[in-house]
């Protein structure tokens, strides 16, 4: 008989790039812990990609998507549906403070959603400025929007009127802007392109940039919010509100969604027939969010994502100062942190983790990036950290 490898190998178009010899089969998930096929148990420290903030099948996820499936699955945006309501209502009273969300099933639809907007916004200007390095999405636009050049150069041409300057650098951005400039878009936390953290002057400064020029500032927290640096969206943490903001990821609780919250003066840019999902806002996507948010979004749950985040930079130092031939540099903020190695070593060590039953995620050939469940817990955490100091120690 086939397994699932082999099918995998005959009929999945291969964009992954899994291995059958080093990537792990995974048929179960509790907590902050998955299994595969062997019963071999792994500690997850990649979190689907930021995805699972509450874990593997937080209970509170299964009751409500057990509830609406039993009482409607989908129905189109033909009709009105409870939960996108009610999820709304709690995104823009917990983000912006004001304004009106768009629902899709996607970080890069979320972002397109945004892209679309800033355009509409100011007729005749479109260009928008993005970071080198940035990452926002595969779709047609967002893989033009994304700063890395290794992404978008097998799919010329691209869309016209985006731009690229240097992230943490201020005067880039201005000296791009133009008349036909529409927004500033970025990463507050450059994820895919290995966990770099806006500076304060940076972050503040593109706020007065675009109030002075009259253009947008989109946040992309498709991976640096929900909790992830122990403030629902990070850019709390600069005191610095966008215009735009958009999620993805952790919010659905493993189910896809994706949102974008326009703050009340630029809600009403988009009008009926300008945008719009057949899935976008889907009742059971929506109140499995409704369950992780609710969460997530408690003063408790985010002061112990920060003491876990202590727990985690701690140690990162410590392997900093540990194996200085090794490690060249540690970042991140909350539970989003990465080593940059100085060796092209990322890969075997990553390999070697999973061997020991911690899951990792290389970034390129020397960053190792750290997502653990913002749920975990000290022990485990601790645990996942002396896996990996053992590994470490192996590439001395
Ligand atoms: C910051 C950011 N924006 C957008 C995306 C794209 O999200 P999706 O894969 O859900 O389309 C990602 C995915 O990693 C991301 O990290």
């Amino acid at each position: 008989m086939e397994t699932v490898q082999d099918l995998e190998a005959r009929y999945i178009i291969n964009t992954y790039n899994r291995n059958p010899n080093e990537t792990p089969f995974l048929i179960k998930g509790e907590g902050s812990y998955v299994w595969d096929g062997d019963e071999k148990k792994y500690l997850d420290f990649v979190s689907g990609l930021a995805v699972n903030v509450l874990g593997h099948c937080h209970p509170e996820v299964i009751k409500a998507i057990r509830k609406q499936t039993e009482q409607l699955i989908h129905t189109s945006n033909l009709y009105y549906t409870a939960p996108q309501a009610y999820l709304a209502e709690m995104l823009v009273k917990n983000s912006l403070s004001g304004g009106k969300a768009f629902f899709a099933n996607s970080g890069a639809e979320a972002n397109e959603a945004a892209i679309k907007l800033a355009r509409k916004n100011n007729s005749g200007r479109y260009k928008i400025i993005t970071a080198e390095n940035s990452f926002h999405g595969r779709t047609m636009a967002t893989l033009t929007a994304t700063g890395q050049p290794k992404y978008r150069e097998s799919f010329i041409p691209l869309l016209e009127g985006f731009d690229y300057a240097c992230f943490n650098d201020l005067n880039s951005f201005a000296a791009l802007i133009d008349s036909s400039t529409a927004a500033i878009m970025i990463e507050p936390i450059q994820g895919e392109g290995g966990v770099h953290v806006a500076e304060a002057s940076f972050i503040k400064g593109l706020r007065e940039l675009c109030d002075r020029e009259g253009i947008l500032l989109i946040f992309d927290e498709v991976q640096s919010g929900m909790g992830r640096t122990g403030q629902l969206w990070s850019f709390e943490n600069w005191a610095v509100r966008p215009d735009l903001l958009t999620v993805a990821k952790g919010l659905g609780g493993g189910l896809p969604i994706g949102a974008l919250i326009a703050a009340e003066e630029f809600s009403a840019v988009l009008q009926p027939g300008d945008h719009a999902s057949t899935f976008g806002g889907n009742p059971v996507v929506c109140s499995a969010a409704l369950a992780v948010l609710k969460l997530v979004k408690s003063e408790q749950f985010l002061q112990e994502v920060q003491s876990k985040s202590r727990v985690l930079e701690k140690s990162l130092l410590k392997m900093a100062a540990d194996y200085p031939e090794l490690v060249k540099e540690k970042r991140g903020m909350g539970l989003i942190r990465a080593l940059e190695l100085n060796q092209a070593v990322a890969k075997k060590i990553q390999g070697r983790c999973t061997e020991q039953g911690l899951l990792i995620n290389a970034i390129g050939d020397n960053i190792i990036r750290f997502l653990p469940p913002l749920i975990i817990t000290d022990d485990e955490l601790k645990e996942g950290l002396r896996l990996f100091d053992q590994v470490l120690k192996e590439f001395i």
